[in-house]
């Protein structure tokens, strides 16, 4: 292999809870790579971009789309409804971007199935769950059943099999309907039921079609061919660190591998052609869904209010709730972290583009983000929001709160604990910053950060020993900067 002529691959990961902006960096960095590549999830992801004024989320397909230079790719780490990624190609055909000729989907991606949505929507809300069934999927590809049993289904056996895979498809649901009458009821029971073969066909013949316009690739080398004849790949991790399979705040995490390592086995190359690996934290961090969350305002009582639904199951305090019910100005007037919280997330918008759900909202944690850095090999890291640090000026607090250590049962710890249970004994050291009270929005070099912005951004890279590359200054596509 001739070495001048390979190409090279990227990684960016996100290194708290998700939504940290990674699609922003991905934009920024994008022009550099001829491939934009997805290595983990599902549509379970969201990025929302404005596309000619109209607001599209993307979930499935990779942010450099908005680059028509661009081909996207989605590795064998992913799986995919095929109905949902349907209605996002539509969506975007409709906002004028064809994707004939710029996607390759690999042919071993699992697909997402009825029974793994049913599945989701009847055991996902303790976990807060996107309710996607990706978790399901997911677990179906580790049960290994064969023939008959099938449970995880790959595009390539859908393809290969058409009338088994549908057999296999219609068993799961019809055991899983049997196993849940007692939930679901016998009504919606036998509406499932007498839809089954409606669906299914319309799921097979949605994997037959992304087929039939030359989306799915059979060949395993796909990529790395591409690579070898020297185009470059920038991998786009969804979700991140925190809700990693393994690494995150186990159980209440997300079901693939999220870290950069993730992209050598769920993006289809060996880990030969990696260059650099890009970190995405949020200066004002955010989780959407349960689970132990050690610097979050309000903690527990901040968890139990996002996760409230009303009497339809519908999720309660959502962005036009909120502000009906709750006065900013009179939250951020407290002494309450709980009060402060919900305060930022209306200021900020922190809300799920992919659920709607409000975003618990936590103070900046300088432990799990150097924890997270070293994990996933960061080289450069951005933080993003900056710009959101000034609403502290507006609380009763001493100053900007970043999370700087750890107590566990009295003693320092200087990691995040594995067990969930411990994570939510831990109690955080929080030291205080001078305020930012000058707008940074509209700056663009480093060096013209007021003192404090500037200060505070050195203090990040010290504590987490890793190089700061970029801040969010807005959320405008250039309101980027760059050390
Ligand atoms: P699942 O990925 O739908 O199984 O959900 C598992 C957990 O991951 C839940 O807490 C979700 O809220 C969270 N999650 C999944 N995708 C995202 C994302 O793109 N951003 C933030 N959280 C996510």
């Amino acid at each position: 292999m001739n070495d001048k002529e390979q190409g090279h691959s990227d990684v960016v990961v996100g290194l708290q809870y998700g939504d940290e902006g990674k699609g922003k960096i991905v934009d920024q960095l994008s022009s550099a790579f001829d491939i934009i590549g997805r290595f983990n999830g599902s549509h379970n992801a969201g990025h929302t971009i404005d596309v000619q004024g109209k607001k599209i989320v993307l979930h499935m397909i990779p942010s450099g789309v908005c680059n028509p230079n661009i081909k996207l790719y989605i590795g064998s780490g992913c799986v995919i409804n095929p109905l949902k990624l349907q209605e996002e190609i539509q969506e975007l055909k409709e906002a004028g971007m064809s994707l004939d000729g710029r996607i390759t989907i690999s042919d071993k991606v699992g697909v997402i199935c009825p029974h793994n949505i049913l599945f989701d929507e009847l055991n996902g809300k303790e976990l807060g769950t996107t309710g996607n069934g990706v978790g399901s999927a997911y677990a179906d590809r580790a049960l290994r059943k064969v023939g008959p049993r099938l449970k995880h289904i790959q595009i390539a056996e859908i393809l290969a099999d058409r009338a088994n895979a549908k057999k296999a498809m219609v068993q799961n649901l019809v055991d899983l309907i049997e196993n849940s009458v007692g939930v679901i009821g016998e009504e919606r029971a036998s509406q499932i039921t007498a839809e089954i073969e409606q669906v299914m066909e319309s799921y097979l013949n949605a994997i037959q079609e992304l087929a039939d316009r030359n989306f799915i690739t059979p060949d395993p080398l796909f990529l790395e061919q591409q690579l070898q004849t020297g185009k470059n790949v920038l991998f786009e991790g969804a979700q991140a660190a925190g809700l990693d399979v393994t690494h995150g705040t186990v159980p209440y995490v997300t079901a693939s591998h999220t870290l950069a390592g993730g992209a050598y086995t769920g993006g289809d190359i060996p880990p030969q052609y990696h260059r650099k690996t890009y970190g995405v934290a949020k200066a004002l961090m955010s989780r959407v869904g349960n689970g132990p969350f050690v610097s979050e305002l309000g903690g527990e009582q901040s968890e139990q209010h996002c996760a409230q639904k009303d009497k339809k199951g519908h999720t309660l305090y959502t962005k036009s709730y909120e502000a009906e019910q709750f006065q900013q100005e009179e939250l951020l007037n407290t002494d309450d972290l709980y009060s402060i919280g919900v305060a930022l997330r209306m200021l900020s918008g922190e809300y799920g583009s992919t659920t709607g759900r409000p975003r618990r909202i936590g103070m900046l944690d300088l432990v799990q983000l150097r924890q997270n850095c070293r994990l996933n090999g960061v080289d450069e890291l951005f933080v993003t929001k900056l710009d959101q640090m000034i609403l502290y000026t507006r609380t009763k607090l001493k100053g900007i709160p970043l999370v700087t250590g750890y107590t566990l049962d009295g003693k320092s710890i200087d990691y995040v604990p594995t067990a969930a249970s411990e994570q939510r004994k831990v109690v955080p050291v929080i030291e205080y910053f001078p305020f930012i009270d000058r707008d940074i929005s509209p700056i663009k070099r480093f060096q013209d950060l007021p003192k404090e912005a500037y200060n505070l951004c050195l203090y990040i890279e010290e504590a987490v020993g890793c190089c700061l590359k970029g801040v969010g200054v807005g959320p405008g596509r250039e309101q980027m900067v760059f050390l």
